[in-house]
Parts: C-alpha cells; structure tokens; sequence
C-alpha cells in the first residue's frame, strides 16, 4: 500500500468518526436492557413473542398479561455495526414483526424517547409503546 491509500484510508476514518452521528457517542451506557410487557386486557388471548440478532436467537416465549421479557446487553458498536434485535408478536389473529433496538441513545433510530439505557415496549391493543426510564411513553407501532 502507498502513501496515498494510507492517506485515503485516514481521512475515510476520520470522517466516520466525526461525521457519521451513530459513531459519536454523547451518552453510552455499559449496559441495555430490553423490556418486553404484556399489557394486554387480563381476559384476552395469551401473547407469543420470539426475539433475535445476528448473533443470539432469545427463543419464543408466552406471556401471560402483565409478565414480561427482558434482557440485557452490552455496548457494542465498530462505526456503523451496532446491536440489533428483532421481535416477532402473536396476539388473536393478529401478527407484527419490528426491530426492538438498533440504537444506542433512542432504542430505535428516529424514535422520539429521549436519552436512554432502558428500552420497554408495552404491548396493548391499540399497538406497542416505548417506554424508557424516566417513564416517557409514545407509541410507535400499530397492530
Ligand atoms: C418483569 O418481571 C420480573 C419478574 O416477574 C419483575 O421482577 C420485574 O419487575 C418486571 N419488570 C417490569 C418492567 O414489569
């Protein structure tokens, strides 16, 4: 390799780092945590969730209404690879499927919560809420 590939590659680098937002890290926790929660009616069909990455399948689990599933993770990001888990949702006849984490400030890219290490999705009819740790909720999907 030649000086100018080394050149090249440095100012490639240099840019991810100081121009790609994902790679800047304002506020990075060690540890993620994951909340799964059935707030579904207590008389309604159960809740069936499965729960992957790339690198770890979480299983299919039943939840009862008011349990819960959760898991936690640590920081992990080489410029743009970053952790990413994905939820399949039974309830009744209906179906969902969406990525539950992929970012490490808001859980999900472009999702209103504020700052956070704590991503809880509640699960209820009217679609799935995002909870973090002060308790700021928005809804993000419908069934
Ligand atoms: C999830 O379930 C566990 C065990 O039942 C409980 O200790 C925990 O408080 C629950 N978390 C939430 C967010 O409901």
């Amino acid at each position: 390799m030649d000086y100018s590939h080394f050149k090249t590659i440095l100012l490639l680098c240099i840019f991810f780092f100081f121009c790609f937002p994902q790679a800047k890290g304002n506020h990075r926790w060690n540890t993620y945590t994951v909340v799964i929660y059935n707030g579904l009616p207590f008389d309604s069909p159960k809740l069936s969730i499965h729960c992957y990455s790339a690198d770890d399948d979480l299983g299919y689990h039943d939840l009862a209404a008011y349990e819960n599933f959760s898991w936690k993770f640590k920081f992990n990001q080489w410029l743009w690879a970053r952790t990413r888990f994905h939820c399949q949702f039974w309830w009744d006849k209906k179906s969902k499927s969406f990525v539950v984490f992929n970012d490490y400030d808001h859980c999900i890219l472009y999702s209103p919560i504020p700052t956070t290490n704590y991503c809880q999705w509640t699960v209820q009819e009217d679609g799935f809420w995002l909870t973090n740790y002060r308790g700021d909720t928005y809804r993000v999907f419908e069934w």
